[in-house]
């Protein structure tokens, strides 16, 4: 999109291209805007119905990011209609209603091609007041840094490809992409924040970078307080890598100061590209208590990670 003209100027796009941000937002009234966002991708779990629950579950994340509530979604599938079952592209579509109905929302609609490769997500529609949308530009120097989920979804889906993960690895990492960023989209809502995203295919280090970037500001992250699913790290020293990590890897290396005694496999953990990720948050430090009081009330484990520097933009220090 960076080689295309840059939207016209109109004073209702809160939110467009520019920072790329987690959804656009457009205001329709002083006290009302819309959240927009798609996202779909190919099965990252052999069963149909937790794929389309997981695809649902990260295609809200992206509204519950910006300090949204979901309004409604349709469908986006592809399907190899003459290839497969049509019971299994049912279940997928379970799958996701069961996950947007349980975000209080429904799916209205959709659209589907015949294509070799099912892929299935969902365009998503919210609502915020204008007044708190929660940009991931906005941090300030000096904001606490706290993620809502492990790492290592992308680790260990490719693990579960190549059937080499450990039963409490892969019930891990599905259960958390199966969550929805809703309650901890409602524990930070109360407290300042200055600037929130969730964490997807760039993986954590990747969006902070471009939190940061978009803050005008470095990032410190403490690499032994960061959450990791159970056999992430030994499953990365095993090569279980997907290419969108390995990806991430060689993006961050100019933009990450690594220590010398942190291991090349949490290194790849905090680079690993996620499916269904949980929220980076920057909070207003003396708020940082609360949001984790905030979080822990709703059953979401809450993680002091880092905080956000005076600096370089985007650089970010790993200590
Ligand atoms: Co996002
Ligand atoms: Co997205």
């Amino acid at each position: 999109m960076s080689h295309l003209p840059i939207p016209l100027d109109n004073p209702d796009v809160l939110v467009g291209l520019e920072t790329g941000d987690d959804a656009a937002v457009y205001r329709l009234r002083p006290d009302l805007a819309l959240v927009v966002t798609t996202d779909f991708f190919t099965p990252v779990v052999d069963d149909a119905y937790t794929f389309g629950a997981i695809a649902a579950a990260n295609a809200l994340s992206d509204v519950y990011a910006m300090g949204g509530t979901p309004l409604m979604a349709v469908n986006l599938v592809a399907f190899p209609i003459k290839e497969l079952p049509a019971s299994v592209l049912t279940e997928i579509l379970r799958g996701g209603l069961d996950k947007v109905r349980e975000a209080g929302i429904d799916v209205l609609g959709g659209h589907s091609i015949d294509d070799h490769e099912p892929k299935y997500g969902l365009a998503v529609t919210g609502t915020v007041h204008p007044d708190r949308v929660i940009r991931n530009r906005g941090g300030r120097p000096g904001d606490r840094l706290v993620l809502t989920k492990a790492l290592g979804t992308g680790i260990i889906t490719t693990a579960i490809k190549h059937q080499v993960a450990a039963p409490d690895s892969e019930a891990a990492a599905i259960q958390g992409m199966l969550r929805l960023n809703r309650d901890a989209a409602e524990a930070m809502a109360s407290v300042e924040v200055h600037a929130a995203t969730d964490v997807t295919g760039f993986g954590l280090l990747g969006h902070l970078h471009y939190l940061a970037r978009a803050s005008g500001l470095g990032a410190r992250v403490d690499a032994a307080a960061v959450p990791m699913l159970p056999g992430a790290e030994a499953l990365a020293d095993a090569g279980e890598v997907p290419g969108g990590t390995r990806a991430n890897e060689r993006f961050l290396a100019a933009r990450v100061r690594w220590p010398r005694w942190l291991t090349a496999a949490r290194q790849t953990v905090l680079s690993d590209a996620q499916t269904s990720g949980g929220l980076l948050i920057a909070v207003e430090p003396n708020e940082a208590d609360r949001l984790l009081d905030n979080l822990t009330r709703r059953g979401v484990a809450g993680h002091l990670i880092g905080e956000l520097t005076p600096g370089s933009p985007g650089e970010i220090t790993v200590a």
